[in-house]
């Protein structure tokens, strides 16, 4: 796919309309992780000091086409501000006469951020006049939500289709590091899979068999393979009926070459609490009220082999409950292990996807990865192999 990016637009007095993910956590008003802003400021100072006026549209939460109040992204615009080290005006409004006059008072250099666009519903619904409406504050396009790249919606996918569109910085970064990853990998190439569900994971398994050259499956969805294989699971979260799932997901991964890592050994207790009593078992009989919460030591020492012999690793999901330690234990030492073998050259490590961002900061080796992508569940439609609208919106093959 080619794209235009910012080396190809001429900036100059412009109205840049930038599409960022301010989609952040905050609590009590306050923004509680700023990653997402911090991302945003390469695209936003390079448009900055090339002189466009730069316009951000973003949604936060999922309003349903009303107006909010609590979902207003009034605090984000001081939040921005301090990470830019610019002023960042806002308009209460991302459409209309609001907007415009917002627009109208900027200057060359100035960053504005527009209300929630989600507060229309012509936003989700990709509306060609809403659309419209939000072109009309803009000279160019440029997308930097890979994180949202994965809807449909006016401001992500529509408006790339009305201006001339670029990919902005954090965009292009974030698509070279999944090129690296499953794109092109550098062979061999293995991933790890965490987290509770199969259920919701399917296709990204299923894709991944078909790609990679091991694949390692941690977590609580590891149980319902060990339950698919026979083996007691006790009282452990597993979706049983899953396990026919389960098992043609092992044939898939035989049939195309891809080596499965399963627990050989596990750590289990009766309740998640921190601090909770812990015993390492190894596969085998359970009590009945003994719980799967974490991956063994040699399980985990087998994985950190196995990505000592690979040149590339995707990883998606925890190992274990990393939440409540001891628990967190299998992921912390794994994730530790992949960011020395990053330090020493010798792996290309690129995470990401909902939970796996915070047990690597947990870990302390968030910054320690090649790449840590910035998307939830964009990063999880694009390891199912599908294609992201948002993306290929920005595809010059796709332009209308
Ligand atoms: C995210 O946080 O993953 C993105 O901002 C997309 O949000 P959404 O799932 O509400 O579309």
């Amino acid at each position: 796919m080619t794209f235009s990016t910012l080396d190809d637009a001429d900036l100059v007095g412009k109205r840049a309309l930038v599409r960022v993910d301010f989609n952040v956590p905050m609590h009590e008003g306050q923004v509680t992780d700023d990653t997402r802003l911090r991302a945003a400021v390469p695209t936003i100072e390079r448009l900055r000091t090339g002189g466009a006026k730069v316009i951000l549209l973003a949604h936060f939460d999922r309003p349903k086409g009303r107006w909010v109040e609590a979902m207003s992204l009034a605090p984000i615009a001081p939040a921005l501000a301090k990470v830019l080290g610019h002023p960042v005006a806002f308009a209460p409004d991302c459409v209309g006469k609001d907007a415009a006059a917002a627009v109208d008072a900027m200057k060359a250099g100035d960053v504005l951020l527009l209300e929630n666009v989600r507060f229309y519903p012509g936003e989700e619904a990709n509306d060609q006049a809403f659309a419209q409406a939000l072109a009309e504050n803009g000279d160019l396009y440029v997308n930097d939500a890979f994180s949202a790249a994965h809807r449909a919606h006016a401001s992500t996918e529509g408006l790339a289709h009305l201006l001339p569109a670029y990919a902005g910085e954090q965009m292009r970064l974030e698509l070279s590091a999944l090129d690296a990853a499953l794109g092109r990998p550098q062979r061999p190439v293995m991933g790890i899979v965490g987290g509770s569900k199969v259920s919701t994971k399917l296709d990204l398994l299923r894709n991944l068999v078909t790609k990679l050259d091991k694949l390692a499956i941690g977590g609580g969805m590891a149980n319902t393979f060990l339950y698919a294989q026979g083996h007691d699971v006790g009282a452990s979260y597993c979706e049983k009926d899953m396990a026919d799932t389960a098992r043609d997901i092992i044939r898939l991964a035989g049939q195309n070459n891809c080596k499965l890592f399963l627990p050989l050994d596990i750590v289990v207790a009766e309740k998640i609490a921190p601090g909770a009593p812990a015993r390492v078992r190894h596969l085998g009989a359970l009590d009945d009220d003994e719980r799967i919460l974490d991956a063994g030591p040699e399980t985990v020492e087998r994985l950190c082999r196995a990505m000592a012999n690979s040149k590339t690793l995707i990883w998606n999901g925890p190992l274990g409950v990393f939440e409540v330690p001891p628990f967190d234990k299998g992921t912390v030492t794994a994730a530790k292990y992949a960011a020395d073998l990053v330090k020493a050259g010798k792996l290309v490590a690129v995470a990401g996807g909902g939970d796996t961002v915070a047990a690597l900061h947990a870990a302390g080796v968030a910054d320690a990865l090649t790449f840590v992508s910035t998307a939830g569940g964009a990063f999880l439609e694009w390891m199912e192999g599908k294609e992201l609208p948002g993306v290929a919106a920005l595809s010059k093959q796709n332009k209308r």
